[in-house]
């Protein structure tokens, strides 16, 4: 596959969508290679109705693993319908997060285990792996603050509304998956101005779309 893979990880509230919208406008005045741009949970047909499953403030008796099944089914389902055909295309492809949120939010978040987590994962992807990964770095209540004000006047999804602890517990997976695969992962300080995100974030990214 000669396409290009980009995703963007972080804890809630880090302003992941700001950014993707930022580099979509940047990518696409700096480059003829067609984008496509997407998401998880989510990304196809199918998986987003499996997102609507997964996010249902109302589904609070979900059991953790099937949480991470579902999230797993919908990736594989994304996968193979949208990002490796794009892939294969040559096309670059910039996903508002991946296997790494499962790793991060299930395998340590909700204490699956996060080999757990990447088992289940690498049946869901076989072995498609992002090319780059940026990840936004937020202190848990920095995040979670930004997203009460955000969300003032709609509902939260289901783990938005975790406690603080579950939060804190995601960044420590964060951290863990930084740790083993560095060259992977460029660290934005999240916590500066959207304007400084990006010009961080486009720093790195401009330099790899030739
Ligand atoms: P979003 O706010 O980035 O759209 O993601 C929705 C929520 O789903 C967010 O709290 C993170 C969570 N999530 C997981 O717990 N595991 C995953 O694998 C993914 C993709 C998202």
């Amino acid at each position: 596959m000669n396409g290009l893979f980009i995703t963007i990880e972080g804890p809630d509230g880090a302003g992941k969508s700001t950014l993707v919208k930022k580099l979509q406008t940047a990518v696409a005045a700096e480059t003829k290679r067609p984008l496509v741009i997407t998401r998880e949970p989510g990304g196809s047909e199918i998986a987003e109705e499996i997102r609507d499953i997964i996010l249902n403030p109302l589904h609070t008796k979900m059991d953790a693993r099937t949480e991470a099944l579902l999230l797993a089914a919908g990736r594989r389902q994304h996968v193979v319908e949208k990002i490796r055909p794009a892939l294969e295309r040559g096309e670059i492809v910039l996903c508002d997060r991946f296997v790494d949120s499962s790793v991060a939010y299930q395998g340590q978040g909700r204490g699956i285990g996060m080999d757990k987590v990447i088992a289940i994962n690498a049946f869901a992807v076989e072995d498609l792996k992002p090319d780059i990964t940026l990840y936004l770095d937020i202190a848990s209540d920095e995040g979670l603050k930004r997203i009460k004000s955000k969300h003032s006047n709609r509902k939260q999804d289901r783990l938005e509304l975790e406690e603080i602890t579950f939060h804190e517990k995601v960044r420590e997976g964060y951290e863990q998956l930084i740790e083993e695969d560095p060259n992977r992962f460029s660290r934005i300080d999240a916590s500066q101005v959207p304007a400084k995100v990006f010009e961080d974030a486009w720093a790195i990214l401009k330099p790899r779309l030739k």
